[in-house]
């Protein structure tokens, strides 16, 4: 029997995408130690493309764990976003309204800062994890093991951060009569490319349709990123870059698509929509945080901004445990953590169904979406509440 390596840390955390390299670093700055454990590569995890807009809180989290510098360099500030629908297009405007903006920066671009600052400080981060178990959850010493290269490790510690997203093994861990799912699965995709080109306008772009949603979003002067809605049968080989350019054309206003610059895709992928909620988010001395709790349709950008959330308030209260004795963050956690996630749902959920449209829907629905928009493009307080949840709701 070959001995097992045994490891020591104070958090051992399950996942090293954004929400456990965001939490490592936090707490790294704090003095507090922990142990990142990813069943990917390094490579595979900066491989991912995701949304890029950054909420004011994220933005304050980044510049509390030392990883601004570059996201401030290189990201654009977003004071609002343009609404169309058919050849109708109007302006939210997140300062005038909130005194709030939000920062154009791609998640790839979060996650490397991360895992920089992390390699900087000589973070441990396991890479290549496979068959990760965590043991004694519901005891207080908890442990989490792990095989690397054939070698099996286990790591004992006082708290475990299940950040591992959807597929990961924190959520299951939980036993299922202690735990409650609550999901919607939307009747579409979204299909999305990336192109090295100029982004048709400044700011972002939402555009309901007759013929579906679309999306014209950016990552920098000369990176774009477009997405147009689609069936969930659908596939990506069935769309040539000329049938996708086309199609998004045919969605956004006449104005803009005379402008549009196309180009050749150098990403282009479809995803399908869901909302999902798992309660509670913790069992016992594991905490869940991000996709590993919750998942939001990209509609309203809240996926990686609530699993910031999450962080937020998961970091504070292993601040006050180890730095004042105090378990209170610790124990209400769960519940602090799922009244901002429901109302991210929520906003997500509202966006979603303004924006898109649905097989069943009757010539009434559709007429309900346009009176919606109309009462979104002409009154204040319907634009404040809209802005209010673009820029991020306070944590
Ligand atoms: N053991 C170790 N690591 C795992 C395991 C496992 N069993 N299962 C998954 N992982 C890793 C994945 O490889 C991934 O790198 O956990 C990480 C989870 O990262 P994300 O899925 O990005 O989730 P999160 O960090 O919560 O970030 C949420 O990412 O997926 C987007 O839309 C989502 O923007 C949101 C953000
Ligand atoms: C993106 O840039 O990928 C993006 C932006 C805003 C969204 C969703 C995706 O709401």
């Amino acid at each position: 029997m070959r001995r097992i390596n045994q490891l020591r840390t104070q958090v051992a955390i399950v996942g090293g995408g954004p929400s456990g390299l965001l939490l490592s670093q936090l707490l790294h700055v704090q003095g507090i130690d922990s142990i990142v454990i990813e069943r990917k590569t390094k490579d595979y995890v900066l491989g991912r493309i995701r949304a890029g807009v950054l909420e004011r809180g994220l933005v304050a989290l980044m510049e509390e764990a030392g990883c601004a510098d570059r996201m401030h360099a290189e990201g654009i500030i977003h004071d609002g976003t343009l609404i169309s629908f058919g050849q109708e297009m109007f302006r939210v405007d997140f300062a005038d309204l909130t005194g709030h903006s939000v920062m154009v920066y791609g998640q790839t671009e979060v996650t490397r800062d991360l895992y920089a600052a992390r390699e900087a400080a000589g973070g441990r981060i396991v890479c290549e994890a496979e068959d990760v178990v965590i043991e004694g959850a519901d005891t207080d010493a908890p442990t989490v093991s792990y095989a690397v290269q054939g070698a099996r490790q286990a790591i004992t510690c006082d708290f475990i951060a299940g950040c591992d997203g959807f597929h990961g093994v924190s959520r299951k861990t939980i036993p299922d009569h202690l735990r409650q799912e609550f999901e919607k699965v939307y009747p579409y995709g979204w299909l999305g490319i990336l192109s090295e080109t100029p982004p048709v306008n400044h700011e972002l772009i939402y555009a309901n349709s007759e013929r579906g949603f679309a999306l014209c979003s950016q990552r920098n002067a000369n990176l774009s990123r477009y997405y147009i809605q689609c069936s969930m049968s659908d596939h990506v080989d069935n769309w040539s870059d000329e049938a996708f350019w086309d199609e998004l054309k045919k969605r956004i206003p006449s104005d803009q698509a005379d402008t549009l610059i196309t180009g050749p895709s150098i990403e282009k992928s479809i995803a399908p929509l869901r909302s999902f909620v798992t309660e509670p988010m913790q069992w016992g001395r594991l905490f869940l945080c991000g996709d590993a709790a919750h998942i939001v349709p990209p509609t309203g950008a809240k996926g990686l901004n609530t699993a910031a959330s999450d962080v937020h308030y998961l970091y504070h209260a292993l601040r006050m445990f180890y730095g004042e004795g105090s378990e209170n963050g610790l124990n209400t956690y769960s519940q602090k953590a799922l009244l901002r996630v429901w109302k991210a749902e929520r906003f997500s959920w509202w966006f979603s169904n303004l924006m898109h449209s649905y097989p069943d829907h009757t010539a009434f629905d559709h007429k309900m979406q346009i009176a919606e928009l109309e009462f979104l493009r002409s009154n204040r307080a319907a634009q404040m509440a809209m802005a209010e949840n673009y820029v991020g709701l306070p944590y």
